[in-house]
C-alpha cells in the first residue's frame, strides 16, 4: 500500500538536504508494494512538485527527485487503487493554484460526490484519483477562512474512507500538516527537525523517539513544533505517548544478506528468542478470558491466518478447546451471532490490516473481547483490542512473511498451553513440560535452517521450471503446507496449492502427471503411516516427490524422489521446524527464476484497503 513520509528542519539541523533524506526514507518504505513515486517540498514560497510511474531509482535518474530545494518537503510511493499508475496519478497532487500539496495512504470513498461539488464550484481536476479531491476541498475551504489549519480540518471532516495524510502548503511554509483515519501514520521527534511516516523505519536513520497518530486525529509539525488535536479542535497532549523504539537502523537494513528475506528467515532463532522473552503475564490473561469464552474465534489473513489454523489445531488437540479460525475478510459471516460471551483473536503482524481491523471493530460492537497478537507496538489492532501479546520479531521489511509467522505461531502455542491448563486438559508437569519444548524453538529453528538450506538450494533448481505444485500435509502439517504453498506462489510466481493430503484424492491427483512437483510435510506422529499411502498414490503417476521429513527417517525417504530432513522436534514445535525450510525453498527459486524475492509484484506488506 502506499507510503508516505515528510520532515521540517532547520537549516542546519540535518547535514544530509532533506529531499535525499525523503528519498531515502521512501526507499525503506519500498516493501510496501508502489508503481509510482513523487516528492514536493516547499522552496521560495513556491511548491515544487517531480513525480512519476516507476522505481523510485528509475524516476529519481530522471527527474532528480531527491535534488528538489527546500526544507520541508513531503515523498510518497503510490500503490494504484483509483486510477492506474502514471505519472499524472502519482502523488503529490495539489489545488488549482499550486498553492497545497498533499499525500495520502488510503482510500476516500466519498471522492466522487466531493470531486463533482468542487467541478460545481470551478475546480480543474489533473488526475484521475481519489486523492486530488483533498487539495481542492482545503482550496475551497480557503475562501470562507483565513486560517489554513481551519480549512484543513473542514476538509478532513468532509472525507470518508481511510487516509494518512501529509499536507503543504505556501501559506505555513514551515509546516506539514497531516491527519489520520485507519490509515498507518507516525511521527518522528528530532532536534531541530520532525518527520511524518507511514512506518518507522522510513525516518529510523534520523530519530527513535516516535509518537503514533490515533484515529481522528489531526494536526501539524514545524522544525520545533509537534501539535495535536481531535477532529473537533480540542487539543491534545501527546507528552505520555512518546515511545523510545529499540530497533536500530541496522536492523532494519539488510546485515549483509542480499536480500530482506533471507535475513528475515535467518533471523528467526533469534526473533523467537525475543518473543519467549516478551511472553510475559498477558499470556496468563489471555488463557484466563479464553477459559470463559463462549466460542473462540480465530480472525486474520494470508500468513496470519495459517498461524490461526495451527492455533487451531493445537487449542482443540492440547487444550480441548475447538475454535473457529475464519479468514479476517469474511467477517460479516458471523455479524449476527457474535455475542458478549465470545472472544475474537485477532492476528495481525503489521496490526493495520484492514480486514482483521474491520473484523475486530464488528466483534467489538457485538460485545465481544477482543484479544490481538501483533508485531507494531501501538499500532491500530492493539489500540482497538482489550488485551494484546507481541511478537517481538522486529521490522519484517521482506513483503512475505517468515519471522513473525513462527513468532505468532510461539506465541499461540504459549497462550494455549496456558490455557489447556487452566482448564485441566493437562496437569502442572505437563505444562512444564511443553512451556520447555517450546522454551527450545529458538534452538529448533536455527538447527532446521542450518541443515536443510544447502539442500534446498540444490532442489531449487529442479523446481524453478515448473508451473504448479501441490504442497500435502496431514494434522498440523497442514497450515504448514499452506503456508509453504502460499510462499512458492507469492515470490516465486509458482501456482502451487495446499491441501490436507486425505483431499488430494478427491479432485487435485487428476492434475497429476510424469514431473509434477509434490512436497510432503511428513511429521513422525500419527498420520505417518496415512502419509506414506498418499506418497505411493503420487509416486504411481509419476509425480516428483519432494518431502520434508524427520531426520532419521527411513521408510517414506525410500518411497521419495528428493529428501529434505529436518531436526527431530516435539510436536507442539513442528510447525516451527518445518516452515523454514518451506520458506528457504520459496526463496531459491525465486531467485532461480530471477525475480526479486523482496518486493513480489502486485503485493503489499500491509494492505490497507478492504
Ligand atoms: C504473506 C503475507 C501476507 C500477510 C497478510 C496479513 O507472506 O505477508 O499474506 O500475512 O497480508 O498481514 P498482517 O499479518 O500484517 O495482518
Amino acid at each position: 500500500m502506499c507510503g508516505i513520509i515528510g520532515i521540517c528542519s532547520l537549516k542546519d539541523a540535518v547535514s544530509t538536504p532533506p529531499a535525499l533524506i525523503i528519498r531515502r526514507g521512501l526507499e525503506k518504505l519500498e516493501y510496501r508494494g508502489y508503481d509510482s513515486v513523487g516528492i514536493a517540498s516547499i522552496h521560495d514560497n513556491k511548491i515544487i512538485i517531480r513525480k512519476g510511474k516507476g522505481k523510485i531509482r528509475e524516476v529519481n535518474a530522471h527527474k532528480r527527485l531527491d535534488g528538489v530545494p527546500g526544507l520541508v518537503v513531503i515523498g510518497h510511493t503510490r500503490w494504484a487503487t483509483h486510477g492506474r499508475p502514471s505519472d499524472e496519478n502519482a502523488h503529490p497532487h495539489i489545488d488549482c493554484k499550486g498553492e497545497i500539496a498533499v499525500v495520502h495512504n488510503g482510500i476516500i470513498q466519498n471522492y466522487y460526490q466531493l470531486k463533482q461539488y468542487l467541478e460545481e464550484r470551478g475546480h480543474r481536476f489533473r488526475s484521475e484519483t481519489d486523492t486530488e479531491v483533498i487539495p481542492h476541498l482545503i482550496e475551497e475551504g480557503l475562501k470562507r477562512s483565513r486560517c489554513f489549519f481551519e480549512a484543513f480540518r473542514e476538509a478532513v471532516r468532509k472525507l470518508k474512507g481511510s487516509y494518512a495524510l501529509g499536507v503543504i502548503t505556501v501559506f505555513e511554509p514551515d509546516k506539514i500538516f497531516f491527519a489520520r483515519k485507519d490509515s498507518p501514520l507516525i511521527v518522528g521527534l528530532g532536534n531541530g527537525y520532525n518527520f511524518i511516516a507511514s512506518d518507522i523505519p522510513a525516518f529510523l536513520d534520523y530519530t527513535r523517539k516516535i509518537v503514533v497518530v490515533h484515529d481522528h486525529e489531526i494536526g501539524y509539525i514545524s522544525p520545533h513544533e509537534v501539535y495535536f488535536e481531535d477532529i473537533n479542535g480540542r487539543s491534545i497532549s501527546i507528552s505520555n505517548r512518546i515511545r523510545l523504539i529499540d530497533w536500530t537502523p541496522e536492523m532494519a537494513a539488510k546485515a549483509g544478506y542480499p536480500h530482506f528475506m533471507l535475513k528475515e528467515i535467518h533471523e528467526q532463532p533469534i526473533a523467537l528468542a525475543n518473543t519467549l522473552r516478551g511472553l510475559g503475564v498477558e499470556v496468563e490473561k489471555a488463557a484466563e478470558i479464553l477459559l470463559n469464552a463462549e466460542r473462540v474465534f480465530l480472525a486474520a489473513a494470508g500468513t496470519s491466518y495459517h498461524a490461526c489454523l495451527v492455533a487451531d489445531y493445537l487449542m482443540s488437540t492440547v487444550a480441548s478447546k475447538p475454535t473457529i479460525p475464519f479468514i479476517s475478510s469474511e467477517y460479516k459471516k458471523y455479524r449476527n451471532c457474535v455475542t458478549e460471551r465470545d472472544v475474537l483473536l485477532a492476528v495481525s503482524q503489521s496490526g493495520e490490516t484492514i480486514d482483521t481491523l474491520m473484523a475486530v471493530r464488528n466483534f467489538k460492537n457485538r460485545g465481544a473481547t477482543i484479544i490481538s497478537l501483533s508485531n507494531v507496538i501501538e499500532s491500530a489492532i492493539p489500540r482497538e483490542s482489550d488485551l494484546t501479546i507481541y511478537t517481538r520479531a522486529g521490522p519484517e521489511i521482506g513483503v512475505a512473511a517468515t519471522k513473525t509467522f513462527t513468532t505468532q505461531v510461539l506465541s499461540l502455542a504459549a497462550i494455549t498451553v496456558n490455557l489447556a491448563f487452566l482448564n485441566g486438559s493437562i496437569d502442572r508437569m505437563e505444562r512444564k513440560e511443553l512451556l520447555d519444548q517450546l522454551s527450545y524453538a529458538p534452538k529448533i529453528a536455527e538447527k532446521s535452517i542450518m541443515v536443510t538450506e544447502g539442500i534446498i538450494r540444490e532442489f531449487s533448481r529442479e523446481l524453478s521450471n515448473k508451473n504448479n505444485a501441490y504442497y500435502l500435509g496431514r494434522g498440523i502439517g497442514v497450515p504448514v503446507a499452506m503456508e509453504g504453498a502460499l510462499k512458492l506462489k507469492e515470490i516465486a510466481y509458482i501456482h502451487a496449492e495446499a491441501y490436507p493430503a486425505g483431499e488430494s484424492k478427491h479432485g487435485p491427483i487428476a492434475l497429476v502427471e510424469q514431473g509434477f512437483p509434490v512436497l510432503f510435510i511428513i511429521m513422525d506422529d500419527n498420520n505417518y503411516t496415512h502419509i506414506l499411502g498418499n506418497i505411493e498414490e503420487m509416486s504411481a503417476r509419476d509425480a516428483l516427490t519432494i518431502g520434508i521429513v524427520p531426520e532419521g527417517d527411513k521408510e517414506a525417504s525410500e518411497k521419495l524422489t528428493m529428501v529434505i530432513k529436518v531436526p527431530r522436534s516435539p510436536w507442539i514445535t513442528s510447525p516451527i521446524t518445518y516452515t523454514p525450510p518451506l520458506q528457504l525453498l520459496a526463496y531459491y527459486v525465486c531467485i532461480e527464476r530471477g525475480y526479486d524475492p523482496d518486493k513480489p509484484r502486485n503485493l503489499a506488506k500491509t494492505v490497507t484497503v478492504e
